[in-house]
């Protein structure tokens, strides 16, 4: 991988130290370029046919990106548009009886919790909480769903391996919005009945762009609760309709060809790097950081082989303030003393350098 060719493509790289990607990823100038050119298209030619086709190209362009990064056939994956979006869909698509117990992991993103507790409230379901490390041992003959992210958003610990061993006893639903385009992801390999991921943080597309997973031997479980003409094999057939039997029928009720043209032009950018390459990169950069805060005084919390690194400060809103007035971009964890750094491969050393230097004040 060239990096600096790779770096260039970020616009943001050049004004700012970003560290972001956790919360939204650089855009590359292709992704904007590609969209812009769609956007005057459409201004200029209408949005008829021709934007029709471009659009659904566009989707199906976005579908098989997002496949070959998982490991996956097309046909599994569905469009969202976001990683929380995913998980609203497989939660509402599963039959519930009251007292159906989901276990969590400490810690989870609010994309995750929000749409669990109307499951709660709405249809008497239990969640139980275990510690990350010990969600396997934890599962029981009532548990109905294990839920987890595959990279906790407050630190990057890492899923355990050994959730895949529950495979053929218990779904699970990993929540993919720090894993996808951070580190490998196989989900054949993971074991887990839904994975689902953003297309706006590691994959570097638009707002509004993600991807659900739905393993083939699970999608029988999930039943389409609300299609749009969209989900269905012949739409024209009104109310005999049916939906695909494909992920299909779960994807987004409207998407634009913009958001799906720019999430493919990104993913093109990023792949042209190589992905292995790229993950790698991003790991080490990492890590590096992580070893370089951790001589400079600060404790780092516990983290995997993963893109995030997070760190402990007292006045962590201010501190994020301050780097923020100096151009470097991290984010705080409400509710935690944390600042946390989303390291890229479109990074670097001066980035880091930076970094280190304004929190030295
Ligand atoms: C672990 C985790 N889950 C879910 C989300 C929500 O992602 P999205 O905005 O794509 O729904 C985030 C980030 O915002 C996250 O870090």
């Amino acid at each position: 991988m060239d990096h600096e060719l790779l770096r260039a493509e970020f616009p943001v790289l050049a004004e700012l130290t970003y560290l972001n990607a956790g919360t939204c990823g650089p855009l590359p100038r292709a992704a904007g370029a590609a969209t812009t050119v769609l956007q005057h298209e459409a201004e200029t030619r209408g949005r008829a046919g021709e934007h029709y086709g471009a659009l659904v190209q566009a989707q199906e362009d976005r579908r098989a990106r997002y496949a070959g990064l998982l490991g996956a056939a097309p046909e599994d994956v569905a469009l969202t548009s976001s990683t929380t979006d995913g998980i609203v869909r497989v939660l509402q698509a599963l039959d519930w009886s009251a007292g159906d117990e989901v276990l969590i992991a400490e810690q989870e993103h609010p994309g995750l919790l929000g749409p669990l507790a109307a499951l709660v409230e709405q249809r008497g379901v239990v969640v139980r909480t275990a510690p990350l490390e010990h969600l396997v041992e934890a599962v029981d003959g009532t548990t109905r769903l294990v839920a987890c992210s595959h990279v906790r958003w407050t630190d990057g610990t890492l899923a355990p391996a050994a959730l895949a061993e529950l495979g053929g006893r218990v779904p699970v639903l990993l929540d993919g919005a720090q894993g996808a385009g951070a580190i490998p992801v196989d989900v054949t390999a993971l074991g887990c009945a839904y994975y689902a991921a953003s297309g706006q943080k590691w994959l570097c597309g638009p707002i509004g762009t993600g991807l659900l997973w739905i393993a083939p031997d699970r999608r029988a479980d999930l039943r389409v609760r609300a299609p749009g003409y969209g989900n269905l094999q012949v739409p024209a057939e009104g109310l005999s309709a049916h939906p695909w039997d494909d992920a299909r029928a779960f994807d987004a009720l409207s998407m634009s060809a913009e958001s799906s043209v720019g999430a493919v032009t990104a993913m093109d950018v990023l792949a042209g790097a190589g992905w292995d390459d790229l993950l790698e990169r991003a790991a080490t950069l990492a890590a590096g950081l992580a070893e370089r805060l951790t001589a400079s005084g600060r404790t780092v919390a516990p983290r995997g082989r993963t893109t995030l690194v997070s760190w402990h400060d007292d006045h962590a809103v201010a501190t994020r303030d301050r780097l923020a007035a100096a151009g470097v971009v991290v984010r705080d964890l409400p509710g935690t003393d944390l600042l946390r750094a989303s390291v890229g491969a479109w990074n670097d050393e001066r980035d880091l350098d930076r970094l280190l230097e304004v929190l030295a004040g």
